[in-house]
């Protein structure tokens, strides 16, 4: 098992994006696969009172109000994408290209 953590980023501190948000400081208790523990990064609301509430309330390093400040971060391995729908496909392909693990909220696209 890797003891390298893989960072985690949220965009989007909405209603879904607070529960994605939540949900990864618990992943390392839901499946028992060997997962590299896992470190908080970043929360990336628009609205960044949001973020920054977000990344208190959770225990996130960092809130900013630019998504493509988490594109651009090399440390951060993984994204869940928890904004409105027409904004999924820009930031999904823009995160792809970064060599970002994604996981976005459903629907993928309009
Ligand atoms: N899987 C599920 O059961 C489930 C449930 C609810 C919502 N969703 C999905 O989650 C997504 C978000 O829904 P929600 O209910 O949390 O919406 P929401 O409106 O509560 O939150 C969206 C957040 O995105 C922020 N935002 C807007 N533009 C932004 C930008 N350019 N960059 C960064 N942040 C920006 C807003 O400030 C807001 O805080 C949607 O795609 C929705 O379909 C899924």
């Amino acid at each position: 098992m890797s003891t390298t953590p893989l960072s985690v980023a949220v965009i989007g501190a909405g209603m879904a994006g607070t529960t994605h948000a939540n949900a990864w400081r618990q992943v390392g208790t839901v499946f028992d696969l060997g997962l590299p523990p896992v470190r908080l990064h970043t929360i990336a609301d628009a609205y960044l009172p949001f973020a920054e509430d977000a990344a208190q309330r959770y225990g996130y390093e960092r809130a900013v109000d630019d998504w493509r400040v988490v594109a651009e971060d090399p440390d951060i391995d993984i994204v869940s994408i928890v904004v409105g729908n027409a904004l999924h496909r820009e930031i999904a392909e823009a995160l792809i290209r970064a060599g970002k693990h994604v996981l976005c909220e459903k629907p993928l696209a309009d």
